[in-house]
Parts: C-alpha cells; structure tokens; sequence
C-alpha cells in the first residue's frame, strides 16, 4: 500500500526552495494539505519575499494539491501554525528545516553571526513546535523533524556558530522524543545532504546537481508517517542513502581506589583503557548513564554493587 498524508495537514519551514520545497512537492502530490512557509531571505539571512512561497504554492496547485503560503520568519512561530489552524483546521506535521548560514572562522564570528544562526535555526524551531505541541497532543497525533547537519555532527571549519545550534537541535529532538511518545507525537533529526543554494557556494557544480532533494525527501514523509514508529533517531540522508547514528561508549575505566584521592597522573595511566573502544556499549538514556557512574561509586566506596536501585549483598572480600 502507498503511503498516503490524505488528511494530514504539514507545515514545512523554509519550503520556499531547496530541500524545503521538495518537501512541500512530496506531501502535496501525496494528498497533504501543506503550508509552504518561506521568508524569502538569502542565505545570510538578508532580504525578504513572498515571492518564493508563492512559487511552490502555485505549483502545488498547479499539480491539484492543496497548499498555502506564509512568509513570517520561524521567530514568529505562533503565526506558522496558525496559519496551518487558519487554513486548514488541524496541525499535523512539522518540518523544521528553515535556514541561513554566516560562516566565519571561530575568532572572526561576530556576535550577531552567531545571535542570527541560533535564532532561526534553534530558537525557530523551538518555536514553531512549541506552538505546534499542544495541539498535536490533544489530537494524539504528530510527527516532528528537526534539520541537524554533519557540520553539527562532526564539526566543520568556519561554522562554529551553525555546528553549535545544529547538535542543539538534537539536542532538542532527544527530549521531545521522550516527552512526546504518550501522545503519539514523535521526533526525529535528519542531516541532509543535497545540492542547493547553501550547498553552491561548497561544492562543485555537478555534485551540486546530481545530489537531488528528491533523495532526500521520501525519507522525511516516511518518518511523518503515521505508520512509522520511529523516534528519537538521527538519520544521515542523502544521494537515495540512509544511515542511522547513535551513542557509541567505551566501557571506561575506573582511576580512583577507594579511601584515595584521585590523581591526574592516574588518569594519564589508564588514558588507553579509558579511550579503548574494545566492547563499547551504546548507552540510550540518562538513567543508563547515571547507572554506571552510581555503581562505581559502590565497587570503590562500599565494595559492592547496586542493580537498577536495589543494593546487592557486599561481594565477598
Ligand atoms: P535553502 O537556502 O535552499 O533553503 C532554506 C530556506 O529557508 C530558504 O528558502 C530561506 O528563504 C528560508 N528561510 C531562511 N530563514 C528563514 C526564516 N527565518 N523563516 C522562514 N524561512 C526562512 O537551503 P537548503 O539547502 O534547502 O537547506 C534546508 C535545511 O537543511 C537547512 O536547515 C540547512 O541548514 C539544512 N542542511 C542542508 C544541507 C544541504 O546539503 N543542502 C546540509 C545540511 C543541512
């Protein structure tokens, strides 16, 4: 069976051009009801126009879907879903993907270069979901997307500002996926790749044409889907692939002994084995992560070890 959005009403950020509108075409020809947002800026952030919302909204159109075009900024995001409410009666779906860029080397990043890239790309998205939230909670029904980026993942020169609010947005995600699961809203992060006016400037020209938004953009309706299941996941995506990432730790190491201060010599000594990726886990939760420092705190303190909030007999000595 064909994934079908008959019903659904999706508001995608920044769907004036690039990944967005992509995005905007695939719900649409899907039988979404869709709000094209577009501020209609550069890709610094400057400028401003109807023009390119109002593009994709007449081919939507064009084609016989259903869409309509808002041009306030992600900042103002009461008014995007409003404007979905005032259309269209529900909120469905929320595609975060509005965005500038204003790279700098880190020691050249102005405070408004750093100010402008939060605020539309962390804040925005804050933003528009917050005022989504509730109503998808009420529906018991949403599907969320955050847009993070392999610079937020690993880092990338020149873009300390937009690698920074990039993994905030992750950040984001991991908690709205644990807030959001009883109500059946999910969230997910996507960190595209695909040719478009960001991309232009950093790559060449027939990179920049052969990797399409249309590689991209099944895998965010999948995701939108009320079938999918998926939540709380990052997802590398582009060129027709997709990868999942997750948390990935070593099995650490203990640099203290009981009734002992702790030295950084002792660190320096155990440096490999704390490093040492031999029999890593992948830890999910916070709980997961305070366990294993609250039972280290048994081993060496008390000589014994506590099991998920119980205390187990001491070890034998
Ligand atoms: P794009 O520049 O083609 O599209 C972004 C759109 O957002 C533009 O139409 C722009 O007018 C709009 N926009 C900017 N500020 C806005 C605001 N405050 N409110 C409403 N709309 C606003 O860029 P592209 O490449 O399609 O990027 C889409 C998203 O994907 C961005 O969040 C970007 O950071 C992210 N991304 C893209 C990658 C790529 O390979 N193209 C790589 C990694 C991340």
């Amino acid at each position: 069976m064909s994934l079908s959005f008959e019903g659904r009403v999706v508001l995608v950020t920044g769907a004036g051009g690039g990944l967005g509108k992509e995005y905007a075409l695939a719900f649409a020809a899907r039988g979404a009801s869709v709000v094209v947002n577009d501020l209609g800026v550069d890709t610094k952030g400057g400028g401003k126009s109807s023009a390119a919302a109002d593009k994709v909204v007449d081919e939507i159109k064009a084609k016989g879907g259903k869409a309509v075009a808002n041009y306030d900024s992600v900042e103002d995001g009461e008014k995007l879903v409003q404007a979905a409410l005032d259309a269209f009666g529900r909120i469905d779906i929320v595609v975060n993907n509005a965005g500038i860029l204003r790279d700098r080397s880190f020691v050249r990043t102005s405070d408004l270069d750093w100010d402008l890239i939060h605020r539309v790309h962390l804040r925005g998205s804050f933003l528009v979901t917050r005022a989504a939230w509730n109503h998808m909670k009420k529906q018991m029904f949403g599907r969320i997307i955050m847009t993070t980026s392999a610079a937020g993942i690993y880092g990338n020169f020149g873009q300390a500002n937009y690698s920074a609010a990039k993994l905030g947005l992750l950040g984001l995600s991991n908690t709205l996926a644990i807030e959001g699961p009883n109500y059946n809203i999910h969230c997910n992060t996507i960190a595209p790749l695909a040719g478009s006016r960001l991309t232009e400037s950093v790559m060449p020209p027939d990179l920049v044409a052969a990797l399409k938004p249309e590689y991209v953009a099944p895998m965010v309706l999948w995701l939108c889907h009320e079938q999918c299941q998926e939540n709380g996941g990052l997802f590398e995506v582009g060129a027709g692939w997709i990868g999942k990432l997750r948390w990935e730790r070593t099995q650490g190491c203990i640099t203290r002994q009981r009734n002992q201060p702790m030295t950084p010599e002792a660190v320096r000594d155990q440096w490999d084995k704390v490093c040492d990726f031999t029999d890593s886990t992948k830890p999910t939760s916070v709980q997961e992560s305070l366990q294993s420092m609250v039972s280290v705190l048994s081993k060496v303190d008390l000589g014994q070890e506590v099991v998920a909030g119980q205390t187990s007999a001491p070890a034998a000595s």
